[in-house]
């Protein structure tokens, strides 16, 4: 019998604190106008001096837990994408796992930039198909604030912090990773780089006084080989799965730029109301933008049991992955898990008055 991977639990975390594109205006020459017409971005969370990527990550991922009714304990694995870990070592996954009571689960972090969490996505579907595990945590999350150079305009504007997750689940019953395409070009490397760090280039009081342990970016460069690639990668996993762009019920892209994502969404020829929007919320997530959007498309009511869903991201290396799902779960269980934690950003009496009411 075929073991399928679903996606049994969902969550998302964005840090409280709400950075505006005026609020930028005080740290760089820009405006409120040049953001919103280049970007589409109105404003991004920033985590609390006292938040970590490994912070973030379990908040979304014991609202994952909580939703599918799996105690941490029967988690095999965890996997979180992410570009900005707590440290170079130990992995974050590490960290999370503890922190959750995932005391059997192996964890590693998978560094595919943008595109970590549908390299995750892919490869905890992987891991169950194979019999190996049954229950796998996949998470993407970053906390770039702490990887931004803040006097750059040409970066400070379009990155925020956040998490996602899913909870992946062994079933008999059809769903789960229908398709898939992962993709990576190394000749993207200049695209987007934090040069120091790394042991291409140490840490040393020169590279510090540089500011080279920031996010550099080409964004010219990326933005043509984004808009591109991400048409690419999307038709690669509609053909791996076997169907057409009529075929997908709903469209989540890496909310990187709008204007990317609506490039896409014509040479796809995608309807606006199977595309989901959040960058104006946001901004440019990183691995966190795929499950962030997920989730919310969900909470918004886009997302019914027996819908495809199709996600895709691009990001540094240059990375592209994209992935083709059957959504088999009941939506409304967001709302009804047990916890007091906030669900979806909302406070949990007004989330169940959405399903009640
Ligand atoms: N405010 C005002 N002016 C600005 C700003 C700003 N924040 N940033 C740049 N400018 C100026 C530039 O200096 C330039 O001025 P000039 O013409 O006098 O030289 C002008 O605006 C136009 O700059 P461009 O770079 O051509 O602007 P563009 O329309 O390309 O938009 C942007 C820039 C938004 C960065 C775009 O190129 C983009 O989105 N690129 C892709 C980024 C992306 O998708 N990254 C994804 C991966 S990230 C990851 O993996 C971690």
């Amino acid at each position: 019998m075929t073991t399928n991977a679903v996606i049994s639990g969902w969550g998302m975390y964005a840090p409280s604190r709400v950075m505006t594109n005026h609020d930028l205006t005080r740290l760089v020459d820009t405006s409120d106008e040049w953001i919103v017409s280049r970007t589409g971005i109105h404003e991004r969370r920033i985590a609390a001096d006292d938040e970590t990527t490994t912070t973030l990550s379990v908040h979304a991922a014991r609202d994952a837990l909580a939703v599918a009714g799996v105690d941490a304990s029967e988690v095999g694995m965890v996997i979180v994408g992410t570009c900005s870990p707590d440290y170079p070592l130990p992995a974050t996954a590490v960290l999370v796992a503890t922190e959750l009571g995932a005391t059997r689960a192996a964890g590693f972090d998978l560094q595919a930039a943008c595109s970590g969490f549908l390299f995750a996505l892919a490869t905890g579907s992987s891991f169950i198909r194979s019999g190996m595990y049954r229950h796998v945590m996949v998470i993407g999350v970053e906390v770039l604030s702490r990887f931004i150079d803040w006097t750059d305009r040409n970066t400070c504007v379009l990155f925020g912090d956040g998490a996602g997750a899913v909870l992946l689940s062994a079933s008999d019953q059809p769903g789960g990773l229908l398709g898939a395409d992962l993709f990576s070009d190394g000749t993207g490397c200049e695209g987007i780089i934090v040069p120091a760090g790394g042991s291409a280039l140490p840490a040393s009081a020169e590279t510090v006084a540089g500011n080279q342990h920031y996010i550099r970016m080409l964004g010219r460069e990326v933005y043509k080989y984004a808009t591109r690639q991400l048409a690419e990668s999307a038709a690669s996993a509609l053909r791996d799965a076997g169907l057409g762009v009529e075929d997908i019920d709903q469209f989540v892209f890496h909310q990187a730029n709008l204007r990317i994502i609506e490039s896409v969404q014509k040479a796809l020829g995608i309807p606006d109301q199977k595309l989901f929007i959040n960058i104006e919320k946001y901004g440019n997530t990183s691995a966190a933008s795929v499950p962030m959007a997920l989730v919310e498309a969900v909470a918004a009511g886009r997302v019914k049991p027996g819908d495809r869903i199709l996600m895709v991201a691009f990001g540094a290396g240059y990375t592209a992955g994209a992935a083709v799902v059957e959504w088999t779960a009941d939506p409304t269980r967001a709302f009804l898990a047990p916890g007091d934690q906030t669900r979806l950003g909302k406070p949990r009496a007004e989330a169940q008055a959405v399903v009640v009411g």
